[in-house]
């Protein structure tokens, strides 16, 4: 049975994993760079590559001792090659070349927002094809439907920031550290989601595309008037992020075709309000609900190593002199955007 190696380094997450055909992950390995960025509120890319430098390495060579592993007996060496912070992602591609290189293994260059699409495969090897996607996190808004390996539909992407990006701005404007999201989740848990009017940008629009830009600034708008409760405003962020979401979902739903399955992954997804809605509207839908192990939902190297594997599969490999990419949409039809392709 092939066994992958995969690296991620193209946020701030440095990973490794050690993944196998019938979907054991007999190892993994994740630093991450939360305490370094947590000074600036959001993750500096300079920082984040010269973490990865020197974390990578040692981080690869633990995780083979964790499998008890050479590098000889890995089958290939997957790692990410974009999309993210350039920096980072040439660290660890060129990394994942060395290490091909060294052991005459094939080199797999994946697009990181594929690991993230195949990762539900990872977990359940009943998923079938296709199943429509939401990937929500810090970098990534998008509604994917996931038609096979290399098929990929986006539906539906962010204009402006991604989700888990407006939960940390909340979190910053409301002085509640970083990452923000589990900290709005709880501050939220106390407070009325009615008590403050904020918008619901896109609610209704034909496409299902997403935009929080503006319910950003609303935030803040409430925030500096003073007239409300700290956990009020979370508590009415927190529910017009929701209502958005199930609202671009349902239409994204109407135009999917007749998905297998609704699965939502990324950070955001650890939010139990945000699950529970979109819970909701799977079975309004009659579909199943499944998110991978939130493990597997944010950024990690295992649903790069499986990526690796099913690419591996299916005879294919990448030449050494592949290039890193910081943009690299996962479905290159998909309709330009106005302000997409800035955050993947
Ligand atoms: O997937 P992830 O670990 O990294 C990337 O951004 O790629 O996602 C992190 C994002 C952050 O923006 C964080 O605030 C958000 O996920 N997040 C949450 C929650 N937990 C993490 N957002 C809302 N509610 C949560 N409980
Ligand atoms: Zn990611």
């Amino acid at each position: 049975m092939r066994i992958v190696l995969g690296i991620e380094s193209s946020c701030d997450e440095t990973a490794a994993a050690l993944v196998r055909e019938d979907r054991t992950i007999l190892a993994q390995r994740i630093a991450s760079q939360d305490e370094a960025h947590r000074p600036y509120g959001g993750v500096v890319p300079e920082i984040a590559a010269r973490a990865h430098v020197e974390r990578l390495a040692p981080l690869i060579e633990a995780t083979l001792a964790d499998a008890g592993m050479a590098l000889d007996e890995v089958d290939a060496i997957a790692a990410t090659a974009g999309p993210g912070l350039i920096g980072g992602v040439m660290v660890g591609l060129v990394t994942a070349k060395a290490l091909a290189m060294a052991s005459e293994k094939p080199l797999i260059a994946l697009n990181h927002l594929e690991g993230h699409a195949l990762s539900p495969r990872l977990a359940d090897a009943t998923l079938a094809y296709p199943y429509l996607l939401l990937l929500v996190s810090g970098g990534h808004c998008q509604i994917l439907l996931v038609e096979g390996v290399g098929e990929y539909r986006r539906l539906a992407t962010t204009i402006d920031d991604a989700l888990g990006e407006a939960f940390d701005k909340t979190a910053k404007l409301l002085g509640l550290g970083y990452p923000g999201g589990p900290a709005v989740e709880r501050l939220a848990a106390t407070g009325d989601p009615r008590a403050v009017p904020l918008p619901r940008p896109l609610r209704g629009k034909p496409e299902p595309h997403f935009s929080f830009a503006g319910l950003k600034s609303a935030v803040l708008r409430a925030r500096d008037s003073g007239e409300y409760a700290d956990a009020d405003i979370a508590a009415s962020f927190q529910q017009a992020a929701i209502d958005c979401l199930v609202d671009r979902t349902r239409r994204a739903l109407a135009v999917a075709g007749t998905p297998t399955a609704l699965v939502v992954a990324g950070g955001v997804a650890a939010n139990k309000a945000i699950r529970a809605a979109l819970e909701a509207l799977a079975a309004e839908h009659g579909l199943p609900f499944t998110a991978p192990p939130l493990p597997l939902c944010t950024d990690n190297a295992a649903m790069i190593a499986w990526a690796g594997i099913e690419r591996l599969a299916l005879g294919q490999s990448d030449p050494l002199d592949v290039a890193a990419r910081p943009r690299w949409p996962l479905d290159p039809g998909a309709e330009a955007v106005r302000g997409a392709g800035v955050k993947a």
